[in-house]
């Protein structure tokens, strides 16, 4: 059981108000909250040792490098990762994607065909157009029904000796789906594919563990669990990181450089051009810390507590429907309200001290699936409560009766 009231005094956003209203932050999935804890190695960070890392030789340059690759150890142990050197820093999901469709440029031909899937969100779609357009590979794609679950027999028809490349998203931001990954990896590499996870939305909630998974690449942003915007990971299988080229050239990323021929350094700083986020690695591994020590099992099962309660008091609500109804589903409420405007009641909302996302959430295509320009989305985290779901609800009905 988690201590929820003691938890939330970790976060102090959370108690702050918004319009002259208490804060309820119902916009998870965009971004989680920082802990004190988070907050502290930041401050402590600027305040005490500051510095380049891999660089100098002065006492503050080694305890910043020191404190920055203790943080990638950590990022490694809780992704079960084989090696920390399979762990690469990155800006983001968004950063280590590109990352990845940048080096599989040199890698594929015209006829090879890459596989996505009709939950993606943007960075999971465009990184790997680009990739086709670069290459005259083509794009799948696997459809999905109206439940928002992924059709695994039109998966299964799709894959083929051309397949090179599948890509999925863990959980889908739009919503809420957990789709079936093992699966998805298993069938790639049957015919000798590569899989990329997208673990943005999965991470908040589940402890993924890469070797068990089998997965070639999985890739997540460090503020999406509790730590800073700016920063985050894609782990790759050592033969694959081995295998593309770097992404971006610069300081730390070489052996050797002179103006006939450059050597690239070894992993994992083949893929880390420049000065990177320091403190925002160090903080990324203060938030798998926070993380870990309020427990995946008690953030799951009090999150589907808050789903299943959100979901049975926002289905009361006449002319509501709910989008992403899978049977396999996160803490994540997308919906619409008659033919109301998403945008309008998200609005009113704000004015009440709750903060969701209106939108389509970087996922048109779902969007374009359900005929809809977007929808209200309450995604909770395990510092929420029932009662600021209550509170939602009747700010909800205050928001409907003003714009029917
Ligand atoms: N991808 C983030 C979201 O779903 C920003 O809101």
């Amino acid at each position: 059981m988690l201590d929820v009231q003691n938890i939330r005094k970790d976060f102090p956003i959370l108690n702050r108000t918004v319009n002259g209203k208490p804060l309820i932050y119902f916009d998870n999935a965009a971004t989680s909250q920082t802990p004190q804890q988070v907050i502290d190695v930041i401050v402590d960070y600027y305040s005490n040792y500051n510095a380049n890392i891999h660089r100098g030789v002065h006492s503050l340059s080694q305890e910043a490098t020191d404190a920055y690759e203790q943080a990638r150890i950590k990022i490694q142990k809780h992704f079960n990762a084989k090696h920390s050197y399979e762990i690469i820093y990155t800006a983001g999901t968004t950063h280590s994607i590109n990352l990845v469709a940048n080096g599989f440029s040199s890698l594929l031909k015209k006829g090879d065909e890459i596989i996505v899937s009709a939950l993606e969100h943007h960075s999971n779609i465009v990184p790997w157009q680009m990739l086709c357009e670069r290459t005259g590979a083509s794009l799948k794609v696997i459809p999905m029904n109206e439940n928002g679950e992924l059709i695994m027999s039109a998966y299964d028809a799709l894959l083929n000796d051309n397949t090179k490349l599948v890509f999925v998203n863990h959980i889908s931001n739009a919503l809420g789906t957990i789709n079936p990954i093992e699966y998805i990896i298993e069938k790639a590499h049957q015919v000798g594919a590569a899989v990329l996870v997208d673990g943005a939305q999965s991470c908040p909630h589940l402890k993924p563990d890469v070797q068990a998974l089998n997965v070639d690449f999985y890739v997540c942003s460090a503020h999406k669990i509790c730590g800073p915007t700016g920063v985050g990971m894609l782990y790759g299988k050592e033969e694959w990181l081995n295998k593309l080229p770097p992404y971006q050239g610069g300081g730390e990323m070489i052996a050797e450089v002179s103006f006939e021929k450059t050597t690239y350094a070894a992993l994992p700083h083949k893929f880390e051009a420049g000065t990177p986020n320091i403190c925002g690695g160090i903080a990324f591994g203060a938030a798998i810390d926070y993380m870990n020590s309020i427990g995946f099992d008690n953030i799951a099962q009090y999150e589907h507590e808050l789903l299943e309660y959100g979901t049975e008091q926002l289905q009361q609500i006449e002319g509501l429907k709910i989008y992403g109804t899978a049977k396999e589903k996160t803490s994540v409420i997308s919906f619409n309200v008659s033919n109301i405007h998403p945008y309008d009641i998200g609005t009113i909302l704000d004015k009440m001290g709750i903060a969701v996302r209106t939108g389509h959430h970087c996922a048109q295509p779902i969007m374009d699936f359900y005929k809809i320009p977007g929808t209200i989305r309450a995604s909770f985290m395990f510092y929420n409560t029932k009662e600021e779901i209550d509170a939602f609800i009747v700010a909800l009905k205050k928001a409907i009766m003003m714009l029917s």
